[in-house]
């Protein structure tokens, strides 16, 4: 699809690759509406977009795309905002990481990560693929993972709630492949599973699921405990590809029409492996990949 002189929706525009889509469409002249829960991070994505790509629209909304409500509310400011009647491309992007056991731990974080992860998508596609239908030609571009189809950390780290919840958006994606040819063939979807990507995905997973009562906040961040901030800094240090890569491929593969994104070297080596060995990976000695998260 050429983006330019496109609306796309943007979920969770505030931090990481949502924020270097959100920047990078703009510069490819695509106005751009955005959402996230946090305000302050929000403001400060169009503040670089509109830097970036003077005259462009972008608007920031604060949803939290888990609540329905509150999405319906996101869609309905975007038409009004934009002016118009219908969206080009949605960037099903918001996503935490949590829920880490489903046997061992108390069930809050794993509800809310999987509500976020995959309720959150639902949400959005309920609300705005009509929005694509209704325009000339549309795209809907739902993040997954690695853990869409490898349902772990390495042998010994269980990562229920987000694979259980990017497992059904890998799912859900490759479902809509059928329907939209069938039903609005003007509508193209693509899956994108990104490995190990250098953004604030540690800091900002705790940030939400701790404050689980907080819904959207217009507040900057809040202090981090020092584990989770040293985590979360070595995570975004280590990374093998940046943000800003990540969302160049990401891009570069919505104008080919590709419907199936691997970001990074290790997502590739982990499809591979799980597609020439699926019995062999969840083993003790399963997929050797601890090298590759730990940097
Ligand atoms: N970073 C990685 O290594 C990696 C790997 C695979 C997949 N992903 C996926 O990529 C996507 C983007 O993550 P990222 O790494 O850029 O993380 P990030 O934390 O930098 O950005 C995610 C943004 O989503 C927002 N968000 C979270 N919950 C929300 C909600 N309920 N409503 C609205 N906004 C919400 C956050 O506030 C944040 O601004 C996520 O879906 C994530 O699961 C990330």
């Amino acid at each position: 699809m050429d983006i330019a002189g496109r609306l796309a929706v943007v979920t969770g525009g505030g931090s990481g690759m949502g924020r270097e889509l959100v920047v990078q469409l703009a510069a490819r002249g695509c106005a751009v509406a955005t959402c996230d829960v946090h305000g302050a991070e929000l403001a400060e994505t169009v503040a670089l977009a509109c830097k970036g790509a003077p005259g462009m629209r972008v608007t920031g909304h604060l949803c939290n795309v888990a609540d329905e409500a509150q999405v319906d509310r996101f869609r309905d400011e975007v038409l009004e905002d934009h002016d118009r009647e219908h969206v080009n491309l949605l960037f099903n992007n918001a996503g935490v990481s949590g829920g880490y056991s489903f046997v061992a731990e108390d069930r809050s974080d794993w509800d809310r990560t999987f509500a976020i992860c995959w309720g959150g998508v639902y949400n959005c596609s309920r609300a705005f693929i009509p929005l694509l239908v209704a325009s000339d030609a549309g795209y809907i571009v739902n993040t997954s993972s690695v853990n869409g189809f490898w349902a772990a950390l390495g042998p010994d780290v269980p990562h229920s709630a987000y694979s259980t919840a990017k497992f059904a958006v890998k799912g859900f994606s490759e479902s809509l492949i059928t329907d939209l040819r069938v039903n609005a063939p003007h509508v193209k979807v693509a899956v994108v599973m990104p490995g190990h990507i250098g953004t604030g995905i540690m800091g900002n997973s705790r940030r939400i699921l701790a404050n689980a009562d907080a819904e959207t906040s217009a507040d900057g961040p809040g202090e981090l405990d020092d584990l989770v901030r040293r985590a979360s800094e070595g995570f975004q240090a280590h990374a093998p590809v940046s943000a800003r890569e990540a969302a160049t491929h990401i891009l570069d593969a919505v104008q080919d029409d590709a419907w199936r994104i691997l970001v990074g070297d290790d997502a590739r080596m982990l499809d591979e492996a799980v597609r020439s060995d699926p019995l062999a990976v969840y083993g003790p000695d399963g997929l050797a990949l601890r090298s590759i998260w730990s940097g």
